[in-house]
């Protein structure tokens, strides 16, 4: 199948034929990593402005290897050192990035739904990079690539999501993506942090972690974001530890080769130990290698699909 999309704005969007072809096209790129001069001349000639209304490390620099290693040009915005501060909206930062003939803008913003309204008000490609508590797709991706690498397929596999399920992109992305390409997903949270929607999504609920580590293959581990705890309803760092961590006790019942991930930043000793982060089943920076691959296929894809669409017009 062709690529016709111009943007990738969440993978609820998405068809199973369409995620398998980034991570087939994932697939292909990653190679390119592993040569002496990491550089293909798929994007030479065109431009990419990474538009980060949030902080971000792994996202921002990966997007921009992703990018160089595609040949593009590459401009980091951050909007706290632009013109944002001085009053101009979304749509008119979008709008001049794109009179300045850029052809990528790749997106991270507080609000649910930024990246799509920049898509209805632009013609260039708008890839989300993380839009408040809405979708992370491309971390979902990298994350789905890492699992198909170490399992061979995703189809029949158990994935439990465990943490700050109420306030995470990369919870629902994940969901979405996994589901539709076959695995049985679980989230495991203090019932506080469940959000309503979550069974619609396709997701089994438990609030018990051992139950969610029985029998999966792999556990996705989130942030705690206690930043978000305005009410001061989450239960304390400590308690969580005690009731939802991840240990290496824990893991000692769960199945012998289970996966651990983490979609980054780790607040070691809660939501898991340190031993776990930096042991054999942690494959947290194999993730962030694997970012690249799929960034590059994102970058590339959504470029072909608007390139298709303007020959469609004219
Ligand atoms: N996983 C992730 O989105 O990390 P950053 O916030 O550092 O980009």
């Amino acid at each position: 199948m062709a690529w016709i999309r111009k943007d990738l704005l969440g993978l609820e969007d998405l068809n199973k034929e369409e995620i398998e072809l980034i991570l087939n096209t994932a697939e292909s790129f990653k190679e390119v990593s592993t040569r002496e001069i990491k550089k293909v001349p798929a994007l030479r000639g065109k431009t990419v402005v990474n538009l980060f209304y949030e902080p971000s490390t792994r996202t921002r620099v990966s997007f921009e290897v992703a990018a160089k290693r595609l040949s593009a040009d590459v401009i980091n915005i951050a909007a706290q050192e632009s013109s944002v501060r001085k009053g101009e909206t979304l749509i008119d930062t979008g709008r001049n990035i794109e009179a300045l003939k850029a052809d990528i803008i790749v997106i991270r913003h507080s609000a649910s739904g930024a990246a799509a309204i920049l898509a209805r008000n632009v013609s260039v490609s708008v890839i989300n990079a993380g839009d408040g508590w809405h979708e992370h797709p491309t971390q979902a991706l990298l994350d789905i690539f890492t699992l198909k690498e170490k399992l061979g397929s995703i189809e029949g596999f158990k994935v439990s999501i465990v943490g700050d399920i109420a306030h995470s992109r990369v919870a629902r992305s994940n969901i979405w993506g996994l589901t539709k390409l076959g695995a049985e997903v679980t989230v495991c949270a203090p019932r506080i942090l469940i959000p309503p929607g979550i069974e619609e999504m396709g997701a089994k609920i438990t609030d018990n972690i051992d139950e969610a580590l029985s029998c999966a293959d792999a556990v996705n581990v989130l942030r705690m974001q206690f930043e978000r705890d305005e009410e001061n309803a989450f239960p304390d760092q400590l308690d969580y530890f005690k009731k939802f961590g991840i240990t290496e006790e824990r893991l000692k019942k769960a199945k012998k080769n289970i996966i651990v991930m983490h979609p980054g930043p780790i607040n070691r000793g809660i939501e898991m130990s340190s031993a776990v982060a930096d042991s054999p089943s942690s494959v947290i920076l194999e993730q962030v290698t694997n970012g690249i691959a799929v960034r590059m296929a994102v970058l590339f894809l959504v470029s072909q699909g608007h390139d298709q669409k303007n020959d469609n017009i004219n």
